[in-house]
């Protein structure tokens, strides 16, 4: 059907269509089938097994090689991969540890579940990450950790949270959920602070078969308590020794199979998603109403593209512009995220927006919307999606 706004001011109208919001951030192709399947057929063999793990040894090796670090242990997940962070560092009740409020609930949680209080600072304007500044404040002698998101997949101020941790002996946890394959000043992240821990959940620009995690790290004492934790607590030796307590939080064969065919396509992945971020960013730059994502140069994961809705600027809520952008223009949205105290298990606990303190991660929080930017999406893909945005607006604004 060709569509045409006789009011519209924002070039020519395009046919309507729907893009939805895909569950898959990444590529999954024939080779990573194919290497599910090879994997599956071994350990199906009548003299197969699904143990030991050459392939967990292998990812393991990639992931670190890739993301700059000495030592990877892969987890079944980045919410396990920050548990582990948490009690390989000690985190028990009467500890602080400063974080976001943007961010997935298991950031939060992570600390929640050894028993630790959360500290939400504040995140910088332009680029949403944790700002620094806002961190040293609420540094205390109970502080045991800082976990920054690389939001979005653009990395986090290191070299800020270097110093505080050189001036303060407060060690860094990333939370590099979207930022595989990111880049800080043209280098690898994964071996920054004490520990990264990353996502292969299947919305991220990689996926092990729909879950998956890791953590990286430069301190390799500190990688061999993640190791322990992940399994039992266990040394391997001449006498198999539990050491810990730990559990058991390891991912499959065909898993770390796969790992290793998507991590051979990360860079493709996320150098097609920026491409089509910055043509993003090109579309939106002069629309008033809208603040677009800072940083879609090389360096940039491209997890996420996140618009904020300018509500100084509009008089509607977001709510109904997400509403009209999908009922009206077809374009499926997210929401990263609403804030952490938001959710009624943080809320239960105490945590609300008035003791955070974080006046710019409060206002972002309701003013964000994920644009359903994958791989493959087209440059008339992202010339629709533009085009239904203005329209929207256009729309509301009467
Ligand atoms: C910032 C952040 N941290 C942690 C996670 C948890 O990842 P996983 O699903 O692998 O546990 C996510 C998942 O979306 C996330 O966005």
């Amino acid at each position: 059907m060709k569509l045409f706004y006789g009011r519209s001011q924002e070039g020519p109208a395009m046919n309507k269509r729907a893009i939805p919001f895909l569950p898959m951030g990444g590529i999954f192709d024939q080779d990573d089938v194919s290497a599910a399947n090879s994997v599956l057929q071994q350990a199906c063999a009548e003299t197969g097994n699904f143990f030991p793990l050459p392939e967990e040894i292998l990812f393991q090796e990639a992931l670190a090689k890739h993301e700059g670090a000495a030592k990877a242990v892969a987890v079944n997940s980045c919410g396990t991969a920050l548990d582990c962070c948490m009690m390989a560092l000690g985190i028990q009740p009467g500890d602080e540890v400063v974080t976001t409020p943007l961010t997935f609930v298991c950031t939060a949680g992570a600390v929640i579940g050894q028993g630790g209080t959360v500290v939400f600072a504040d995140v910088d304007p332009l680029t949403l990450n944790l700002d620094p500044a806002s961190v040293r404040q609420r540094i205390t002698p109970r502080t045991k950790a800082i976990i920054p998101v690389h939001f979005s997949g653009l990395a986090c101020d290191i070299e800020a949270f270097d110093r505080i941790t050189s001036e303060t002996g407060v060690p860094v946890i990333y939370d590099a959920a979207h930022a595989v394959g990111a880049k800080y000043r043209g280098k690898p992240i994964g071996g920054r602070g004490k520990a990264s821990c990353y996502s292969f959940q299947s919305n991220k620009n990689m996926t092990c078969l729909g879950e998956g995690g890791a953590v990286t790290s430069d301190d390799a004492a500190f990688a061999e308590s993640v190791r322990q934790k992940k399994t039992f607590g266990y040394v391997y030796g001449p006498q198999l020794r539990v050491v810990t307590i730990g559990f058991n939080y390891r991912m499959t064969k065909p898993q770390y199979a796969v790992g290793l065919t998507q991590l051979a396509k990360i860079s493709r992945v996320i150098a097609m998603r920026q491409r089509a971020m910055r043509r993003m960013n090109d579309l939106l730059r002069d629309v008033n109403e809208v603040i677009p994502p800072a940083g879609h140069g090389p360096d940039h994961g491209s997890h996420l593209y996140v618009i904020r809705l300018n509500t100084d600027r509009v008089s509607f809520t977001r709510e109904a512009f997400i509403k009209r952008l999908k009922e009206e223009y077809g374009v499926a949205t997210a929401l990263h995220y609403p804030a952490v105290w938001s959710w009624e298990a943080f809320a239960a606990l105490g945590y609300n927006e008035e003791k955070a303190g974080c006046p710019v991660a409060a206002k972002a929080c309701k003013q964000v919307v994920s644009l359903p930017i994958f791989p493959r999406t087209t440059d008339e893909d992202c010339d629709y999606i533009a085009w239904a945005v203005k329209q929207a607006l256009a729309d509301l604004k009467g």
